[in-house]
């Protein structure tokens, strides 16, 4: 593609994009000049610590593997990822790739894409389509994994986790964004194996957003219409660390009166789980950017890829947080 000058990867909001996006375009005087590759990223949002880690791996990868990256916030909605990834289309970008907001209603954008000859690649998130040659490659965690295992370690410590012990556990849920496909897949493998433990029961779940202030407001009206419960699953750090802070207000210990399991396992996560105030957290990594930049490197030298790559995570409970908090990276 075009494009002397190397790695413009600058967060823009959207509205600026169309205003100062930089460089790279089909109609550029320097056109097919060199062969520097140009990838346009339509990021989620800047939502979680997650998400946060997320975007400097893919800006740092980009600069390290000499990609030039035009990387847009799309502040949570589809609407504007829809918006940028017919902008990057627009420019004859080299490569597309995006975390979708929600898992529908891609098919008629990644079309284009496709008719436009530019291939695209799924980061993180998964996208609900019978036509999987709309891709070239989905990379990023199993979340239906990282349900179960949340699930699972209930399930092992039902005993501690009824801490009424009136012989039921109840659980609210904090869900992700809704129609997201952490949401959807976090929800769906907790519940598939709780349902082995019959005193184990959701009786309360709504979205948070994936934000710290989302899960703390939903948590602040679950206290108020219900003194039963025993734990809270949220799907992500930062909605659990704002339950904490509802937890707290409500004159109650977390970690102790209610159980707490989240999913990410980024810092200030890992934090209240040496703390004590979180009792579970899945990993979920967000450093996805080097496995981002190999991929597209590939597919633009019109090598083959896999279809999907799994990203490798782990575990952690109060004591493996303590020990491995120091070298956390993010
Ligand atoms: O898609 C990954 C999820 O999105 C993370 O678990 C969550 O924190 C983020 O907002």
């Amino acid at each position: 593609m075009i494009k002397k000058t190397l790695i413009a990867a600058s967060a823009i909001s959207l509205s600026a994009f169309a205003l100062t996006a930089c460089g790279a375009g089909a109609d550029s005087p320097d056109s097919d000049s060199d062969d520097t590759i140009v990838m346009g990223f339509a990021q989620v949002g800047a939502e979680s610590g997650w998400r946060t880690a997320n975007t400097k791996s893919i800006q740092e990868s980009a600069e390290d593997a000499g990609i030039e990256l035009k990387f847009t916030d799309a502040q949570g909605k589809q609407e504007n990822q829809i918006q940028a990834i017919r902008s990057y289309i627009q420019q004859k970008v080299d490569v597309i790739a995006f975390s979708p907001v929600v898992e529908t209603g891609w098919d008629a954008v990644l079309q284009e894409a496709k008719s436009a000859g530019i291939p695209v690649i799924l980061t993180d998130r998964a996208v609900d389509s019978d036509d999987t040659s709309l891709y070239e490659s989905f990379l990023g965690s199993d979340f239906v994994v990282e349900g179960e295992k949340a699930g699972q370690w209930l399930v092992d410590n039902a005993g501690d986790a009824d801490v009424d012990g009136d012989g039921t556990i109840n659980v609210v849920q904090l869900e992700g964004t809704t129609g997201a496909a952490p949401a959807i897949d976090r929800a769906d493998g907790f519940a598939d194996v709780i349902s082995a433990d019959p005193s184990i029961k959701v009786t309360a779940s709504q979205t948070g957003d994936f934000t710290r202030d989302g899960g703390k407001k939903v948590m602040e009206s679950f206290l108020q219409s219900d003194d039963t419960i025993d734990v809270v699953y949220a799907h992500n750090d930062d909605m659990g660390l704002g339950a904490i802070e509802a937890i707290k207000a409500a004159g109650l210990t977390p970690g102790k009166d209610i159980m707490i399991i989240t999913v990410d396992a980024v810092h200030d996560g890992m934090q209240a789980l040496a703390d004590g105030e979180i009792n579970y957290i899945v990993e979920c990594s967000p450093l996805l950017g080097p496995q981002l930049m190999e991929i597209a490197q590939k597919v633009v030298a019109g090598e083959e890829v896999e279809e999907r790559i799994l990203t490798e995570e782990t575990t952690f409970t109060q004591a493996e947080a303590k020990e491995a908090l120091p070298d956390r990276q993010y």
